[in-house]
């Protein structure tokens, strides 16, 4: 099976993105209601040796980068061991550990994360007004994302080499006049900056009003720098980077509600309660956490569940939409919190 993360069009699947909890301590309005999304029971979500094992399985299977979401992946307790265990992989052939956070709690373990063998962080940020901080995100805790930012580049300026890209959803009426002010945040930090087109999940009250497309986004910050200019990304990057002549940092749009990125994609995901799935839009899923459960006897996943990890990456483009839009993804918003949050 060792081929098994190549699909029919020659991708190699080298990214895996692993949910490690549906949790959130914010409850940004463009993700999730007020009350929270339903949880499921603890039984049904992968054990850290659960994760610890997928992981090492899919490194022996050529993939080299693993990211962590949620959810929130801080709120989960174990998440700096699980994150170390998960580093030890470097071994075996693992390049890049990174984690995808609201920065709420970051700071607090950012130390003995890179320790562990973090790499790059993500981390979702809207705002850098207090304020309307707490108005996108319905929580406080401004000051506490900034002192993560901070302390990312203060470690970074001591010899770390963490990959910093704030991600930043932009909505009309709410935030669009945080762009250029997001951007000067490039001039001196050596951050990306990328600008999220928002997308409709049910629930989060999405209308095409609200969302400013890239290209207005791009109108917006070529008012101010008409030298903006667009930059080779890496081969599967979901975003497009732009640079502004003399900043540090860089400019990012992830434009998926105007331009469709599948052509590229290379990602796998397992969501919390240990689905795999290779594609946001196909149904297609396998529980490897029943599949790794099934004999309960320590036997490690076998033929069956290769053989089915094949048959979705087959299926893979038969949940594809057209190349101009991918609107209608509303009904899935469950999966979606999996795989984004
Ligand atoms: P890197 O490329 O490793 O930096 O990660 P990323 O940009 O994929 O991950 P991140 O968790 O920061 O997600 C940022 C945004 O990418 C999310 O808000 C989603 O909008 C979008 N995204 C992630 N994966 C997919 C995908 O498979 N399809 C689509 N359409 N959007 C995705
Ligand atoms: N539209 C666009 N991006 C979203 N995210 C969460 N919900 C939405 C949405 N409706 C983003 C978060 C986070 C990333 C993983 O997904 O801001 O940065
Ligand atoms: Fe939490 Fe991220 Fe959703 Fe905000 S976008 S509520 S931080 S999961």
């Amino acid at each position: 099976f060792s081929n098994f993360l190549t699909d029919t069009f020659n991708r190699q699947h080298d990214y895996l993105r692993i949910s490690v909890t549906e949790r959130c301590n914010l409850r940004c309005v463009y993700c999730m209601p007020e009350e929270g999304v339903p949880l499921s029971s603890p039984s049904h979500l992968l054990t850290s040796p659960e994760i610890h094992y997928l992981s090492s399985l899919f490194v022996s299977q050529g993939v080299t980068k693993i990211r962590l979401t949620g959810g929130e992946p801080t709120v989960r307790r174990d998440i700096v061991s699980l994150m170390r265990s998960i580093g030890s992989l470097r071994s075996k052939g693992l390049k890049q550990l990174a984690l995808t956070t609201n920065g709420i709690s970051l700071h607090r373990k950012l130390d003995d994360m890179v320790e562990a063998g973090l790499t790059g962080v993500n981390l979702s940020l809207d705002t850098l007004d207090p304020f309307q901080f707490q108005i996108m995100t319905r929580r406080k805790g401004f000051d506490a994302v900034m002192k993560s930012i901070e302390r990312i580049l203060e470690m970074n300026k001591l010899g770390a080499d963490i990959k910093l890209k704030i991600n930043c959803v932009v909505m009309r009426g709410l935030n669009e006049r945080e762009i250029l002010p997001f951007v000067e945040m490039g001039r001196e930090k050596d951050v990306e900056v990328r600008f999220i087109e928002y997308m409709p999940f049910d629930g989060n009250k999405w209308s095409k009003g609200k969302m400013l497309s890239y290209q207005e986004m791009l109108d917006i910050i070529r008012t101010k720098h008409p030298g903006l200019q667009m930059i080779r990304g890496h081969k599967n990057d979901t975003s497009k980077t732009y640079r502004v002549p003399g900043f540090v940092g860089k400019v990012g749009f992830i434009t998926s509600m105007t331009h469709n990125f599948c052509g590229t994609c290379n990602r796998l995901r397992i969501t919390s309660d240990g689905n795999l799935k290779v594609c946001l839009f196909g149904n297609a899923e396998v529980s490897l956490r029943d599949l790794l459960r099934k004999n309960n006897d320590g036997e490690p996943i076998d033929e069956e569940a290769f053989e089915a990890m094949k048959q979705i990456e087959m299926d893979r483009h038969q949940g594809l939409l057209g190349d101009e839009t991918v609107l209608g993804w509303g009904e899935r918003e469950r999966e979606l919190l999996d795989v984004i949050g």
